[in-house]
């Protein structure tokens, strides 16, 4: 980056100091606008993390173990001249997030091996030219009962919906709404609030957080150049969630099952582009 980009970006994130709302206290948030040479990294970083998923998915059969499928992903990762994120981030302690059945999000990848009926989320995030791209869906193992896959398909649903919330004039808080509005008044299920979407760039999470449920009208003014995450987590019974010993693996309290899907937004003039998309993953007609 030059030093005028630099100095141009340092101004913009001063200048875009907002005030957002969370609950009753004001929140004072600086959100980072992004320049064109910023939006072509996070496209190219968001790209990559797509592409894993094209090529992870294939593997998601009867038989395979969570670690493969990490294994396989870190050295996809590092052919591409990128760096698995969540490696050492925190001291987690593998290259991706695979969050199976109660597991809410994430899930350690190791010795489970993957049985038929099984839903797991594979949640991939690369660092690519100092840029961060996120994503998630949730992988059917062969076939699973109609009840788990209306899990899944909600929470897809869900998360486009939370998308066509995003743009100029729009407020954070629509986009929880839109969320738990579907998912949680219309289904009945649990929607976490424990976990959250969040603004993505040189840093793997940034301002604002982007809460899954909410209340239209309040929170951060949505702009043009700003990055962020959704990634609503839908439970078939309790939004409330447990940590385990592990220190990062989150299960729901009632060990009823619990799905995730996750993309990255570039918010643009008119509207958003979805950053993370890839050809097989879900979008609903209105998107195509
Ligand atoms: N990818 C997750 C997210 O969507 C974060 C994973 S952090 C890790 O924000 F350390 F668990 F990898
Ligand atoms: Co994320
Ligand atoms: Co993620």
């Amino acid at each position: 980056m030059s030093l005028a980009e630099t100095i141009a970006g340092r101004l913009r994130t001063l200048t875009t100091r907002v005030f957002g709302t969370v609950g009753e206290a004001k929140q004072d948030v600086a959100v980072e606008i992004k320049s064109k040479a910023e939006i072509e990294k996070m496209r190219a970083t968001c790209r990559l993390a797509a592409q894993v998923l094209d090529f992870i998915e294939p593997h998601v059969v009867a038989g395979v173990t969570t670690g493969e499928l990490d294994r396989l992903c870190h050295d996809f990762i590092i052919k591409h001249g990128a760096y698995p994120s969540p490696l050492n981030y925190k001291g987690f302690p593998k290259s991706i997030c695979t969050s199976v059945n109660e597991v809410v999000c994430h899930g350690i990848p190791g010795e489970q091996v993957l049985k038929t009926g099984d839903i797991i989320n594979l949640d991939i995030t690369t660092t690519l030219g100092g840029y961060f791209g996120d994503c998630s869906e949730m992988f059917v193992v062969g076939e699973t009962t109609p009840e788990v896959r209306k899990l899944i398909d909600v929470t897809h649903e869900s998360l486009w919906l939370g998308i066509r919330e995003v743009g100029p004039g729009k407020r954070i808080g629509d986009i929880g709404a839109a969320i738990s509005e579907f998912a949680g008044k219309q289904h009945g299920y649990g929607v976490v609030e424990a976990f959250c979407g969040h603004g993505i760039g040189r840093e793997f999470h940034m301002a604002p957080q982007v809460s899954h449920v909410g209340k239209a009208g309040t929170g951060l003014r949505i702009k043009p150049g700003m990055t962020f995450t959704i990634e609503p987590m839908i439970n078939i019974g309790t939004k409330h969630c447990d940590v385990l010993s592990d220190g990062w693996t989150a299960v729901t309290q009632d060990r009823k099952w619990s799905a995730q899907a996750e993309h990255t937004l570039l918010v643009t003039e008119t509207g958003f582009e979805v950053l993370t998309l890839r050809d097989r993953c879900y979008r609903p007609s209105w998107a195509t």
